[in-house]
C-alpha cells in the first residue's frame, strides 16, 4: 500500500504532552467502556459541559436584558459565550453568531448573500467538501440564476490545491466556499492561499471549520476567512453552531429577520431565542480545552493555543500508530493521504466496511463506516454513496484505544 507522508507542520518543539489518564477522568460516557473513534461525527462530552448545560437550565433564567437576576443571567451566558469563541478562533466576540448548527447557519448566510448576486455570477464550491458547505450555495445560487463551479480534488493523493481552486476561479466569481478540514478524508487545503486568490478576484472565502477547530488552533486572521462557521459538538461542546467574520463584514449584510428582533451585530443573524444553556455549555468547553496543557500563564487565547498544539501531538502520535499497523495489513486501502491533515483516516476494506463497523461494534470500539455527509467526496474517491470505515481520534482517545482498534481490524481481517 502506498504511504501516507508524516509531517507535522504544526507540531512544533516545546509541545508538552498531556496526561491522557487524568484527562479521561473527567468524561463521565467513557465509564461505559467504548473507546471512541466516532469524534468526527461528535464528540464525548466532560463533567464541566454537562454540569453547565444542567445549572443553566435549573438557575433564574429569562430572554436576556438588565433589569432581573434571569434576565442578566442570560445576557452574560451570551456575552462569555461570545468570548470564549472569539478565543478559540482568534476572532472578535462581536462577530459570534451563534445558532441551530453550522448547516442552518451557512443556509442563513447562503440566503442573505444571494439577493447581491445573480446571472453570470458564480459560486465556487468543491468536491471535497461536506455537503453542508456545498448545497447551501448551490441552493441560494439557482434562486437567483447565478452558476456554480467545481473543484475537484486528486482521489489518489487525497489533495485539493490552490490550482485545483484557481481552475475554477473567474473575475465574476462571488464566493468561494472551502473546508478548512475534511471530515471525510482529513485534508486540510491551503485555505490561506485559496483566499487570497478569492480576494484578488474579488469573492469572498466562507470556510467550513468545523473539522479543523476540533484538531488544530484557529487563527482566522492567518487563514484569510471572510466568514467561518464550526459546531461546538465536535470540540467537546454541545449541540450548536458558531459563525464567525468581522463586525464590519456583518454590518454590510442585511438577513432576513422579525421586525421587533435586534437589529444591532452580531444579534441581528440570530433568528430566535438563543438556546443560553448550550452557549453556557459551549463556553465550559472552550475552557477544558483552555486548560487540557494546563494552567499556564498568559491570556486564555494563549493557552487554547498551547492546548491545541498538544492535542494535536497527541492524536498525530496516535494516528501514525494506526496507520504504521495498517500498512503492513492486507486488504487495507487508506485513503486519507494528504500530506497536511487532521488525524482522521478513511478506511477501505474491499467492500466489507459497513460488515467491520458492526463487528468493531460488537467488541466496544466505535469507528463508523458511511460518506458522514462528504457525499461529493466518497463519490469521487470511487467509493459511491457507501463510503468507507472512519477513523477520527479526539483528545481522550488513548493507547488502549488504538490497541483494542486494531486488535478488532485485526480479528475482522482474519475472520
Ligand atoms: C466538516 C463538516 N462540516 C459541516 C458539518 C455539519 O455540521 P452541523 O451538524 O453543525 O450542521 C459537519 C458535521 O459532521 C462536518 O463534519
Amino acid at each position: 500500500m502506498e504511504r501516507a507522508p508524516r509531517v507535522r507542520p504544526c507540531q512544533g518543539d516545546g509541545v508538552q504532552p498531556y496526561d491522557v489518564a487524568a484527562f479521561r477522568e473527567h468524561f463521565p460516557a467513557l465509564r461505559a467502556g467504548y473507546a471512541h473513534f466516532d469524534g468526527p461525527g461528535g464528540t464525548q462530552v466532560p463533567d464541566a459541559v454537562a454540569e453547565a448545560v444542567a445549572r443553566t437550565l435549573a438557575s433564574p433564567l429569562a430572554n436576556r436584558g438588565t433589569v432581573t437576576e434571569a434576565e442578566r443571567a442570560a445576557d452574560t451566558i451570551v456575552r462569555d459565550a461570545r468570548a470564549a469563541m472569539a478565543d478559540l478562533l482568534g476572532g472578535d466576540p462581536r462577530g459570534i453568531v451563534f445558532g441551530r448548527s453550522m448547516t442552518a447557519l451557512t443556509y442563513d448566510m447562503a440566503r442573505t448573500l444571494a439577493p447581491s448576486w445573480g446571472p453570470g455570477d458564480e459560486v465556487v464550491v468543491t468536491r471535497i467538501d461536506h455537503d453542508a458547505n456545498i448545497r447551501p450555495w448551490i441552493h441560494a445560487a439557482t434562486s437567483v440564476g447565478a452558476t456554480v463551479r467545481w473543484a475537484e480534488f486528486d482521489p489518489a493523493s487525497a489533495e485539493l490545491t490552490e490550482d485545483d481552486i484557481a481552475a475554477a476561479l473567474s473575475p465574476r466569481t462571488r464566493l468561494v466556499a472551502l473546508t478548512g478540514a475534511s471530515n471525510l478524508l482529513g485534508t486540510r487545503p491551503p485555505v490561506r492561499a485559496v483566499a487570497d486568490l478569492a480576494h484578488n478576484a474579488g469573492a469572498l472565502i466562507f470556510v467550513d471549520g468545523v473539522h479543523l477547530t476540533a484538531h488544530a488552533g484557529v487563527h482566522l486572521d492567518a487563514l484569510g476567512a471572510d466568514i467561518f462557521a464550526c459546531s461546538p459538538y465536535k470540540f467537546l461542546g454541545p449541540h450548536c453552531g458558531v459563525l464567525a467574520a468581522s463586525p464590519a463584514l456583518l454590518e454590510t449584510l442585511r438577513p432576513a429577520k422579525l421586525a421587533p428582533s435586534s437589529d444591532a451585530v452580531p444579534e441581528r443573524f440570530e433568528l430566535g431565542t438563543l438556546p443560553y444553556e448550550l452557549l453556557a455549555g459551549t463556553t465550559a468547553a472552550v475552557d477544558v480545552l483552555a486548560r487540557v496543557a494546563g494552567d499556564g500563564p498568559g491570556t486564555r487565547r494563549d493557552r487554547l493555543l498551547a492546548s491545541m498544539a498538544a492535542v494535536e501531538a497527541h492524536e498525530n502520535r496516535l494516528r501514525d500508530r494506526i496507520e504504521d499497523r495498517l500498512a503492513a495489513l492486507p486488504g487495507v486501502t487508506v485513503y486519507s493521504r494528504a500530506a497536511h491533515r487532521t488525524p482522521t483516516l478513511l478506511v477501505g476494506l474491499g467492500g466489507r466496511e459497513q460488515a467491520a463497523y458492526a463487528f468493531l461494534a460488537e467488541r466496544g470500539v466505535n469507528a463508523p463506516a458511511g460518506t458522514f455527509y462528504a457525499l461529493e467526496a466518497s463519490r469521487r474517491l470511487g467509493l459511491g454513496d457507501s463510503g468507507a470505515l472512519r477513523v477520527g481520534l479526539a483528545p481522550y482517545v488513548d493507547d488502549s484505544d488504538v490497541d483494542r482498534l486494531l486488535a478488532g481490524l485485526e480479528a475482522f481481517l482474519m475472520a
